[in-house]
């Protein structure tokens, strides 16, 4: 029994589609100014192992900054709490996500949460591995045993463009490698970043990852543990407090529920014991939130009355 039906997902996104019209594509990272504002796709994975979709569900895309709740697990799996966070903070901050003011307000430099960019690109920094090569490798492992999909990968041409670019992120880095949050090679670990955030999939991929978190770290299909309860937990926590950047307060009250968002325009909610939904839609909102996720997301947890509220 799924939690959602197809008519519902293909009703809710034929009626929040237009929004697109509201929002702008990624450009700063160039190889995104590419994405056709149009494509919009929605995807239910139940905890029982449904997947209802609706839209261009096969369509593939980045996942972006989704992937900072993914990388937070596996770094939470590999060194556990404590080790975590000493690098990265808890606290929300007000900021947008790729800024470095408060690196210098606070001291000592570290950074306020792992799901701005900084906090990520530190948690990214303690990934096992003894090269970037490695340590993409690790990534990749993590995500394929998530989807149960061998051929989950990433986008070259996106994290090469990334790459390139990425120079407030880079500065970021640099500013916590003199701090000693970061250590070894800023190079290395923009490698690795701006792979992680290339990584592709389809929301059917997404909303299954999406599952394993509403269903406390378990597969949704066979019920074995991929991420320790209290990992999924803790990463969940996250979504609610820093998912939508300086629009997670607006959020948590119009919607309610654990999400993240990338600047791709992919969005992951998680309802609790029922499933993940994910949505696309690359046009996006001043903060970087795909305006079409968000008014799916509002749409159908008022309806669904998923609030955690
Ligand atoms: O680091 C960056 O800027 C991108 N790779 C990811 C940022 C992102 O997705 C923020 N999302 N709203």
């Amino acid at each position: 029994m799924s939690f959602v039906s197809k008519n519902e997902l293909d009703y809710w996104l034929e009626h929040v589609r237009i929004y697109a019209n509201n929002g702008t594509v990624a450009d700063y990272i160039p190889a995104l100014a590419n994405q056709s504002p149009e494509i919009s796709a929605a995807a239910f994975y139940s905890v029982d192992g449904e997947c209802p979709s609706a839209g261009q569900s096969n369509y593939k895309f980045t996942i972006q900054s989704v992937s900072k709740v993914f990388i937070l697990a596996l770094a939470l799996i590999q060194h556990g709490e404590e080790a975590v966070f000493n690098r990265v903070g808890k606290e929300p901050s007000s900021d947008p996500f790729y800024s470095i003011r408060k690196l210098e307000l606070e001291s000592p430099g570290k950074p306020l949460n792992p799901m701005i960019n900084a906090g990520a690109l530190a948690v990214t920094n303690m990934i096992r591995g003894r090269h970037s090569e490695e340590m993409v490798g690790e990534i990749l492992d993590f995500m394929r045993r998530l989807c149960q999909d061998d051929s989950v990968t990433y986008d070259r041409d996106v994290a090469e463009s990334e790459f390139q670019t990425a120079f407030l992120n880079r500065s970021l880095a640099y500013f916590m490698k003199q701090n000693g949050i970061i250590t070894g090679s800023v190079e290395e670990l923009l490698d690795v970043y701006t792979k992680q955030c290339a990584i592709e999939m389809n929301v059917k991929q997404l909303a299954r990852i999406g599952a394993v978190f509403a269903n406390d770290g378990r597969d949704p299909d066979t019920n074995v543990p991929l991420i320790p309860a209290t990992v999924a937990r803790i990463c969940k926590t996250f979504m609610v407090t820093c998912g939508m950047y300086d629009n997670s307060g607006t959020f948590a009250i119009n919607v309610g529920i654990p999400a993240k968002s990338g600047v791709s325009g992919a969005i992951l909610g998680v309802i609790k014991n029922e499933g993940g939904l994910a949505v696309f839609g690359p046009s996006l909102d001043k903060k970087g939130n795909s305006v079409v996720g968000i008014e799916l997301l509002e749409k159908l947890t008022q309806e669904k009355k998923w609030s955690i509220y």
